[in-house]
């Protein structure tokens, strides 16, 4: 309708400008073609007639011309006058206050035309023939009234035909933009939904149209939604207002298979670990800014001994905001649900490492027993019929279900911290379904990228019945609805592990003197768990490679790499050490002289202010992930940046990338696509290394931690607000 407005309406104020402008130009027109004519009759007349007319007509002639003329029905009267202009005869019909032309007839005749009271009128005047002097006129009164008549019909038929042209030329003008725009929203859709094929490229005309759209799809990608652009500085103070104000007494219940505090025995000493875990990162400030209750597996060695006889102990131990609830686990369990089903199952499963996933009927037997003992000590630590309980990873994707059975009224928040597969490589899964309706009793399921979203949509649209609203982004199963969006997850803003660093170059003395390093060495740093997923034997060849193709590097580079020991009992993970280790000391035998090395290798954990130290020391963060949900130590790194200096190398797979735009974006199992990226990085002049990081600065600070939770629990509001809306009155109403 929009559409046709907008071209009907110019064309008609066209069409109708043309009109009004015509119009008189016609009626005009008209009437100076029907004078012309009336003109031409009358000399005709006088022609038949002057034969028979001498200089002196005599009564019986002027009868005879009057009886000729009766018939004529626009001649009103005939009349006679002498060459000085006086009427001597006249017929009946002679108008009375007309007399004879005043002007002599030119060549003989003459035309006036005058007006009177009935009507237009003209006066032809023509010189009578005589042997002698003219005789006189003979001058005939014309009623002119049938051509004003006949001008308004004119003006009247132009504009009716102008209207009758407007609508069509409208009509036409509309039918074929319509069947244009078809076509080109046709082609631009085959051309996109082509452009996964290279061999069906775009047709030539809409390639730069397609190409630009492709384009502002990747630029969209790692942008926010319009109602995220408001900005808010959310702080752990904002999100618990955002509690308050939109939450009002909801029991917050966290749970996650890692536990945020570990208290371990050493030498008869109980010492608290923070765990090398990026959900324990991103969930610690939020449950400490929220309160309430994080159940998870006690897993450390003096763990029994800190807690009371309801299994809680009171965290941070510093200054204490939640409690913290640990879950005991037997060898068993956690040989078969944490490194069988877990990590050997559902980890591979989700990351394209190319490292196979086993599916062991045992271990689900302990996956689906341990979900049960999560989900019953949530139950049994609910206060309320209604908590918000927020189920954290791939450890728990029967959690949501089996807490709906017994709280139908909790808000279920579920996020998965690592990608999800498409539904060709998930389908491997034996317990797919199950997997699947497990996590849609969830209220909301959270991932971090819309591309993993929509691979989860395939997989429940290939595998379960239910109805999926894909503009809404909900699947439907039975009577309820899970929102599956994308909540990009992040770090504290400001980092707490910031508070008591040196200043960079404080940092950097001490990093060099700790690792024995010259001044002159320009320093890479990568931090991860010793995990096969974060690539790091690739890391070191991209090493080799640079010393290889830019040997200026040699002696004057060192990549230091931290990697936390991780799930070391798995053969996956023990073979990533060890090709690692290998690797690593083969590079620095090629390359390694007079004390130095190209790479430190160091296989332990560091704790959050250690890893501070050392990402202010560093000219690079090196994060190469063969595959990764987020990656949190990229963020990591730019937010231990406040000198704005430092650039990050960033894998294409990792989620990250999809939000830290400037930083270098490589491909991980591109080796010597990673040696260029990082000899870009080390010969980056120091303008273009703080306009890259101020931004990276400026995104992360803006969507923090407190931004993503935020976002989850505002969404969780919305469907409480709904769903108290919904609920019937005592008597049986819908409110
Ligand atoms: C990933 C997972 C987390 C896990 C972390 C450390 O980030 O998404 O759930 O806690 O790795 O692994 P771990 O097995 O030691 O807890």
């Amino acid at each position: 309708m929009r559409m046709t407005l907008r071209f009907a309406l110019p064309l008609l104020l066209i069409l109708g400008g043309i009109t009004w402008a015509a119009s008189p130009l016609m009626a005009n027109l008209v009437d100076r073609w029907f004078r012309g004519d009336v003109e031409s009759h009358a000399q005709l007349l006088f022609d038949s007639l002057k034969d028979s007319l001498t200089g002196d007509l005599t009564e019986d002639q002027i009868a005879t011309l009057i009886s000729r003329i009766n018939g004529d029905k626009h001649l009103l009267a005939l009349g006679l006058c002498t060459p000085e202009g006086q009427l001597t005869r006249r017929s009946a019909g002679w108008p009375p206050p007309l007399g004879c032309p005043a002007t002599p007839p030119d060549r003989g005749r003459a035309f006036t035309k005058g007006r009177l009271k009935s009507g237009p009128i003209l006066t032809s005047a023509f010189a009578l023939p005589s042997q002698g002097p003219t005789s006189g006129y003979l001058v005939f009164v014309h009623d002119l009234r049938f051509i004003d008549d006949r001008s308004r019909w004119a003006e009247a038929y132009t504009v009716g035909l102008f209207a009758l042209l407007a609508t069509v030329a409208v009509a036409v003008a509309v039918l074929i933009t319509r069947l244009t725009m078809r076509g080109w929203v046709k082609a631009v859709r085959e051309g996109l939904a082509n452009t996964a094929d290279a061999r069906l490229p775009p047709s030539p005309e809409i390639a730069s149209l397609v190409g630009d759209v492709q384009k502002m799809l990747r630029d969209g990608e790692g942008q926010r939604e319009p109602s995220e652009m408001i900005r808010v500085d959310w702080t752990a103070d904002s999100l618990k207002h955002l509690l308050k104000t939109e939450l009002p007494d909801a029991e917050v219940i966290v749970v996650s298979n890692r536990e945020p505090y570990i208290h371990n025995d050493v030498d008869g000493e109980i010492r608290i670990q923070r765990p090398a875990s990026g959900l324990v990162t991103a969930l610690e400030p939020i449950t400490r800014a929220c309160g309430g209750i994080w159940i998870a597996h006690g897993s450390g060695s003096a763990d029994r001994r800190s807690v009371d006889e309801k299994d809680h102990v009171a965290v941070p131990p510093d200054a204490p905001s939640y409690v913290l609830r640990r879950i005991w686990l037997t060898d068993e369990e956690v040989e078969g649900y944490y490194f069988g089903l877990a990590n050997e199952g559902l980890w591979p499963l989700c990351h394209i490492a190319f490292i196979r996933p086993a599916f062991r009927a045992a271990d689900w037997q302990h996956y689906v027993a341990v979900n049960r003992k999560f989900a019953d000590a949530i139950v049994a630590e609910a206060k309320s019929p209604n908590p918000l309980v927020l189920v954290q990873d791939y450890h728990f994707a029967l959690v949501p279900k089996m807490v709906r059975e017994s709280l139908p009224d909790a808000t279920i928040i579920t996020f998965w911290h690592i990608p999800w597969p498409n539904p060709e490589m998930f389908s491997i899964c034996p317990w797919r379904e199950e997997i699947l309706s497990g996590l849609l009793s969830s209220s909301i399921l959270g991932f971090h990228t819309q591309f993993h979203c929509i691979n989860f949509l395939d997989s429940v649209d290939r595998f379960l019945e239910c109805h999926i609203d894909r503009e809404h982004s909900t699947v439907t199963t039975g009577a309820s609805t899970t929102l599956i969006r994308p909540y990009p997850i992040s770090i504290e803003w400001p980092a707490a592990a910031l508070a008591g660093q040196p200043d960079i170059a404080g940092c950097r003395k001490a990093v060099y003197a700790k690792f024995n390093l010259s001044e002159d060495i320009r320093l890479a740093i990568g931090v991860e768990r010793f995990d096969y997923t974060k690539g790091i034997p690739d890391r070191f060849r991209a090493v080799e490679s640079l010393l290889e193709n830019h040997p200026e590097w040699i002696g004057r580079f060192c990549l230091l790499q931290i990697a936390a020991p991780s799930r070391a009992q798995l053969a996956a993970y023990q073979a990533v050490q060890v090709e690692a280790q290998d690797v690593a000391r083969a590079i620095n035998d090629r390359f390694g002289r007079d004390g130095w090395q190209p790479i430190i290798l160091i296989a332990r954990h560091h704790d959050a202010a250690e890893i501070c130290t050392l990402f202010r020391a560093a000219d690079l963060c090196v994060v190469t992930s063969l595959h990764d949900g987020m990656n949190l130590v990229a963020k990591e790194f730019v937010a231990a940046r406040d000198d704005d200096d430092g650039v990050l190398i960033l894998s294409t797979f990792a989620g990250a990338s999809r939000e830290l735009l400037e930083a270098l974006i490589v491909n991980p199992y591109d080796i010597r696509g990673m040696g260029e990226a990082i000899h870009q990085g080390l010969s980056m002049s120091s303008d273009q290394r703080r306009d890259r990081m101020r931004l990276m600065r400026e995104m992360v600070a803006e969507y923090n931690i407190y931004f993503w939770a935020g976002r989850m629990l505002m969404d969780a509001a919305r469907i409480r607000k709904r769903q108290g809306i919904e609920k019937p009155l005592d008597n049986g109403e819908p409110i």
